[in-house]
C-alpha cells in the first residue's frame, strides 16, 4: 500500500521537465528527420567524410559525368558540383533501399543547373517495374546556375525507388533535389512527417540540438578561410542558415557526410512547431568526446564567442537587428524565444572548458541576461573529471550543469536515489542524456522506475531527455535509440512509449509518498517462500506469509537474528537493528525460506514490509 500525504508539499515540476535530445548520429538527419530523398544531393561527398565515399556516392552514371571543383561552382560553401556530357544520365539510389514514394502523393523535383547552350533534362522517377510517375522535361536555358522544377505525382508506392537526370546537351548540375510535398506542418525544406511526428507524440518540453558530440569536433576555423575547406570543422551554426544552396556541408563526427540542410533555422522552426523549447548547445573550443585535446587559439575563441552572441541574435533579435533580418529573411519575422543555452558536451578537461566557458557565459549574460547558460560535468557520471567539474561549476554560481550517463538497466533501479542528496544550493541538473543499454521492455521499465527519482527531486533536475533519439536501421553507430526508421517506416521502442508516458503526463507537483508493503500475492501458487531483488539497499523488517484460510505459514520479523534463508545469487544479507538488510546493494538476490513452510499449495498472502520511504 501507498502512504499519501495530499497536504504535503513536494517540488514543483516544470512543464519543460521532460525533452528531447536531437543530434545527427546514425543518420538521424540526412535520410532521416530532413525529408530530402535525393542522397549526395550536391555531390559534397567526399573520402574526408568518409574512406568509403566519393563525390559519386549515391549516384550511378550512364555516359560521362564528372565531379568538378573549380570557380564555375555554384557556390563558395558549395564547391563541387556535376559535369554532365550531351546524352549521358545520372541516377539516384536515396537512402536504405531507394527513395520511397507513395501512391497518389506529390513530390517536388528542383535542381540548379548551368549550361553553354540551351538543353532539356528528362527527369524520371522509377523503380525495377517501371516508372513511378509520369516523366518530366525541364528546359534549361542557355546561361549561369538557375533553379528549375518540376513536380511528380506517384502513380504506385515504392520503397525502391530512383530519380534520373538525363540531358540532351552538355551542362552542370547542383542540389538535385526530391521533396515529398507532405512535409510535416508542410513547412517549405520540411521534416519528414512520421518521423516529427513521433516526437510530437511525445509532447517534448524541449528540443536539444544538434548534438552531442557532433558540435565539438575539431577546428572552430571557417570554412572559407585561405588555410582551404575546412573538413571535420566544429558544428558552426552560420554554416546551417540561409538557402540550402549556399550552406557547407561537413564531415560528420560520426563518420558521413552532413548535408546542413536541417539546420538551425528548421531546428528552431520544428521546436516552435511542437510546442518546445529550443536548446541549442555550441561548441566551447575544447573537444571533449574521448579526445582530451584543446583546440584554437584565442583569436578564435573571441569569433566563436561573438558567432553564440548572434546566435541569440539569430533567434532573438528583432527582424531589424543583423541576424534577426537573416531569421526574417528565412521567414519567421518573429522571435524564436531563446532563453537556455548550452556551451560544451561532455568536456575531459574541466579547467580548460572551464576557462573558456566563463568567457562565453559573462559575454552572453552581460548582453542577454535573462539567459541560462548551461555548463557540463564531463562524459562520466562520477569519478574524479565529474568531481572537479562539479566543483568548478558549483564555485562559480553556474546556473545549470548537464550530466549524460548511459548505464545497465540494473543500475537505473539501483541509483533511484542518485540526486536526493544533490545540494539544493548547487546548479541545477540537467539531464541532457540517459538511456539504460538496451531496448527491451525491461530498459523501458528501468528508465521509468529512474525516471520517478527524477521527478521526485525536481527541484534540482530541471530538465531530462533520453538519448540518442533517432536511428535509421540501416546506418547505426550507436545503440539504444528512441525511435528507429528505414526509408518507409518507423517504430517506437519500448523506451519509447515510457517516454510518451511521461511527458504526456507531467505532474504539477510532487506528492511525497512511501510504499510500506509488496502487493499481495494471488494464488493458488505452489513454491517455496522467498524474498527476491534486483536494486538497491532493500530491507526487510517483517515478513508474513498467510494461506487462504488464514493459517500463518511465515512470520519473520527477524528479532531472533538471521533466519534460516536459503540464498541465491551474489550480495549477503545480515540483520541490523532488527531489519533483515541487504549489504551488497549492486547485488541481485533471492532468498527462499528454508524448511518450514517448504512447498505449500495455498492461495497465499505475503506481506513483507521494507523500510519506511522506500
Ligand atoms: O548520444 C550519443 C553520444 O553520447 C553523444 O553524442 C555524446 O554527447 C555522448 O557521448
Amino acid at each position: 500500500s501507498l502512504t499519501v500525504d495530499p497536504t504535503a508539499k513536494g517540488p514543483a515540476i516544470d512543464r519543460t521537465m521532460y525533452g528531447v535530445f536531437f543530434e545527427d548520429i546514425n543518420r538521424a538527419a540526412d535520410g532521416g528527420l530532413y525529408a530530402e530523398l535525393v542522397q549526395n544531393r550536391s555531390f559534397e561527398y567526399s573520402t574526408d567524410d568518409n574512406a568509403s565515399y566519393t563525390p559519386l556516392t549515391g549516384w550511378t552514371a550512364d555516359g560521362t559525368a564528372q565531379v568538378l571543383n573549380d570557380p564555375g561552382r555554384l557556390g563558395d560553401r558549395n564547391r563541387t558540383y556535376l559535369s554532365l556530357a550531351a546524352g549521358s544520365s545520372v541516377t539516384n539510389t536515396g537512402y536504405n533501399t531507394g527513395i520511397a514514394v507513395e501512391d497518389g502523393k506529390k513530390y517536388d523535383f528542383s535542381v540548379w543547373a548551368r549550361a553553354g547552350s540551351g538543353t532539356t533534362l528528362t527527369v524520371t522517377l522509377h523503380d525495377t517495374g517501371g516508372p513511378l510517375a509520369t516523366a518530366r522535361r525541364v528546359a534549361v536555358r542557355k546561361g549561369g546556375w538557375v533553379q528549375y522544377g518540376a513536380t511528380f505525382t506517384a502513380t504506385r508506392t515504392s520503397t525502391t525507388g530512383r530519380l534520373t537526370v538525363a540531358s540532351s546537351a552538355a551542362t552542370a548540375l547542383d542540389m538535385v533535389s526530391l521533396f515529398p510535398r507532405d512535409t510535416y506542418k508542410h513547412q517549405p525544406n520540411g521534416l519528414r512527417k512520421d518521423l516529427a511526428e513521433k516526437i510530437a507524440a511525445l509532447r517534448p518540453g524541449f528540443v536539444r540540438f544538434p548534438g552531442g558530440c557532433l558540435v565539438n569536433t575539431g577546428s572552430m576555423r571557417d570554412y572559407s578561410e585561405a588555410s582551404g575547406w575546412q573538413r571535420k570543422r566544429s558544428y558552426q551554426w552560420k554554416d546551417t542558415v540561409g538557402p540550402v544552396e549556399q550552406r557547407a556541408t561537413n564531415a560528420n563526427f560520426w563518420g558521413y557526410n552532413q548535408s546542413y540542410g536541417l539546420g538551425y533555422y528548421e531546428y528552431f522552426r520544428f521546436a516552435e512547431d511542437i510546442g518546445a523549447m529550443p536548446l541549442p548547445v555550441v561548441p566551447a573550443l575544447v573537444t571533449g568526446c574521448g579526445q582530451n585535446k584543446a583546440v584554437d587559439d584565442d583569436a578564435l575563441l573571441e569569433r566563436h564567442i561573438q558567432d553564440t552572441l548572434d546566435l541569440v541574435e539569430f533567434a532573438n533579435g528583432p527582424a531589424t537587428s543583423t541576424w534577426g533580418r537573416k531569421r526574417a529573411e528565412m521567414g519567421h519575422p518573429e522571435p524564436f524565444h531563446l532563453t537556455r543555452i548550452e556551451v560544451g558536451n561532455e568536456e575531459n578537461l574541466p579547467e580548460e572548458f572551464f576557462a573558456r566557458f566563463t568567457r562565453f557565459r559573462a559575454a552572453l549574460q552581460a548582453r542577454y541576461p535573462y539567459l541560462t547558460v548551461i555548463s557540463n560535468s564531463g562524459p562520466d557520471d562520477s569519478g574524479t573529471t565529474f568531481d572537479r567539474a562539479w566543483r568548478l561549476n558549483r564555485d562559480a554560481e553556474v546556473d545549470m550543469v548537464d550530466e549524460h550517463y548511459y548505464k545497465s538497466p540494473r543500475w537505473f533501479l539501483q541509483h533511484n536515489d542518485r540526486y536526493d542528496s544533490y545540494d539544493r544550493s548547487g546548479p541545477k541538473v540537467f539531464l541532457g542524456e540517459y538511456a539504460s543499454q538496451g531496448n527491451a521492455f525491461k530498459n523501458g521499465l528501468a528508465e521509468a522506475a529512474y525516471m520517478t527519482g527524477l521527478e521526485r527531486n525536481a527541484d534540482i533536475v530541471e530538465l531530462a531527455s533520453y538519448a540518442p533519439l533517432f536511428a535509421n536501421e540501416d546506418y547505426v553507430q550507436w545503440r539504444p535509440d528512441l525511435v528507429w526508421f528505414n526509408n518507409h517506416a518507423s517504430w517506437g521502442s519500448a523506451n519509447y512509449e515510457v517516454q510518451k508516458l511521461f511527458m504526456n503526463n507531467v505532474g504539477d507537483r510532487v506528492v511525497p509518498s512511501t510504499a510500506t508493503t509488496t502487493p499481495d500475492a494471488v494464488g493458488p501458487v505452489t513454491g517455496a517462500v522467498g524474498l527476491s531483488t534486483w536494486n538497491t539497499s532493500a530491507a526487510y523488517d517483517d515478513v508474513k506469509v498467510t494461506a487462504a484460510d488464514g493459517t500463518t505459514l511465515l512470520d519473520d520479523d527477524f528479532s531472533g537474528g538471521a533466519p534460516a534463508w536459503t540464498h541465491t545469487g551474489t550480495g549477503s544479507w545480515s540483520v541490523q537493528d532488527g531489519q533483515y538488510v541487504q549489504a551488497d546493494t549492486t547485488a541481485e538476490n533471492t532468498m527462499v525460506r528454508a524448511g518450514d513452510p517448504a512447498w505449500h499449495d495455498y492461495d497465499l498472502r505475503v506481506k513483507a514490509t521494507k523500510k519506511a520511504g522506500r
